[in-house]
């Protein structure tokens, strides 16, 4: 069987190593346009994730069996619309699904419609609108009480959890500014500002059956102890401590179920994986936002425990088979570290030489996923903000963590940064 991975990060070399794991003796295969790290498994085939048309070429002209996207942006511009358009076998959603990461005002009033339990919230279709809805005291008066957010997608820049008055009203000013982009605040939410542990529940899904895999948390601040700005995600962790069953048990019932059920309700079954991001309050769980893919790091962590046949989870879900499907999981613990470079995440340095990669090559207990590497000259370079992704299984979270950290203890380069406590906050 052909595969074709869809990306270029460290979620989709974690997809490509399990492809290759579980299923390497029948299949071959393809990133576009992968990485460096990602050649070393798989042919690289220099296509932009968005250029739909050159995609569906490329897995025409070379017999791909199945194609897997990876990243957000191509999935909301139609990436699957385009390839079932052409017969080609797909694992994701079509866009009109993917308008529940694609757009928060989207995925926030499809909550309503189906009751799905959600923070309270309000849309502004301008920033004077927002202001006035601030200034209104719906959500408190003193406006530490709320959330921010650009509709559209802003590659994690779009939210602001403002501490004051100022802060928020500041907030407003850069989305005027244009930070995000014009389209992506074309819409702005105001929410009611929830608290409480954040967990994430993916799942497979083929529009009729779904099967969730061992929930995730990540790490998304660049700072110990959460602080400093947001990044795409500096480490995340499995483990059974995350949520006990009694919750995971309402999430199933109050949040998993009506979401796919409002999907095929409303004429879009959602066929590939859904990311939902949680925060477990004093009142239960609450989604904070949808994602319409995997999550990144989520999936390093996630696939390292994966024992069924991934090649086969995905045919499954492009052909209505996963009820057919039991998936199994190791019962271990998992942790994923990630190593990024100086100056993220506004802006990395790149072009330092990696050292001490050879080392851990061979290790079953420890694989380290690229993200952004490039290779001359027999070296590995960093080529971008977050760089590698450290990951291992363990009997529980301290020994997954150990195994992470004695590995990352081996790898070093001018300016590398990571964070010294994931799984401890
Ligand atoms: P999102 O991209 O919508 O998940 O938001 C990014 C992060 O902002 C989340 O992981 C939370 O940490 C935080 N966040 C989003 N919405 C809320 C909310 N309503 N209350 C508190 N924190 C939130
Ligand atoms: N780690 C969060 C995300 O992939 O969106």
């Amino acid at each position: 069987m052909k595969i074709l991975v869809i990306g270029s990060g460290g979620r989709e070399h974690a997809i490509c190593w399990a492809l290759q794991r579980t299923s390497s003796e029948r299949s071959q295969l393809f990133c576009a346009p992968g990485n460096a790290g990602i050649a070393q498994i798989a042919e690289c085939v220099p296509i932009n994730v968005n250029d739909g048309p050159a995609l569906a070429s490329f897995a025409e002209a070379s017999k791909i069996d199945l194609t897997m996207v990876g990243p957000e942006a191509p999935l909301a511009a139609g990436l699957v619309d385009t390839f079932e358009g052409r017969g080609l076998k797909v694992v994701g959603p079509r866009s009109e699904a993917a308008r529940l990461e694609s757009s928060k005002a989207f995925a926030k009033d499809f909550m309503a419609r189906h009751s799905i339990p959600t923070a309270r919230y309000r849309v502004a279709t301008s920033v004077d609108e927002a202001a006035a809805i601030l200034n209104s005291g719906e959500f408190g008066d003193q406006n530490s009480s709320v959330v921010i957010k650009a509709d559209g997608l802003a590659a994690g820049k779009g939210v602001f959890i403002p501490s004051d008055r100022v802060e928020a009203f500041a907030a407003l000013e850069e989305l005027r500014s244009g930070v995000v982009g014009v389209e992506a605040a074309r819409k702005i939410l105001i929410e009611e500002r929830l608290t409480g542990p954040e967990v994430s529940v993916l799942l497979f899904s083929d529009g009729k059956d779904h099967r969730l895999m061992p929930a995730a948390r990540d790490h998304k601040r660049i700072g110990e102890n959460d602080t400093g700005p947001n990044t795409g995600g500096m480490g995340s962790i499995t483990d059974a401590g995350i949520i006990d069953s009694a919750t995971l048990g309402q999430v199933a019932s109050h949040i998993v179920e009506p979401t796919l059920q409002g999907c095929r309700d409303e004429g879009f079954p959602f066929r590939g994986i859904l990311f939902i991001g949680l925060m477990l309050t004093p009142d239960g769980p609450r989604v904070l936002e949808y994602n319409v893919r995997f999550g990144d790091p989520e999936t390093q962590a996630i696939l390292v425990r994966l024992k069924t046949d991934l090649g086969t989870i995905f045919e499954a879900i492009s052909e209505g088979k996963l009820g057919q499907l039991s998936i199994e999981w190791s019962p271990d613990s998992s942790a994923c570290v990630v190593l990024a470079a100086r100056g993220y995440p506004a802006k990395a340095e790149t072009g330092a030489t990696i050292h001490g990669l050879e080392g851990l090559e061979h290790r079953q207990d420890v694989h380290v996923f690229h993200a952004a590497t490039s290779r001359a000259n027999g070296e590995w370079l960093t080529a971008g903000g977050r760089v590698l992704g450290v990951t291992a299984t363990g009997e529980d979270l301290e020994v997954a963590l150990s195994r992470c950290y004695g590995a990352v203890a081996e790898i070093q380069w001018d300016g590398m940064q990571y964070r010294r406590d994931i799984g401890r906050g």
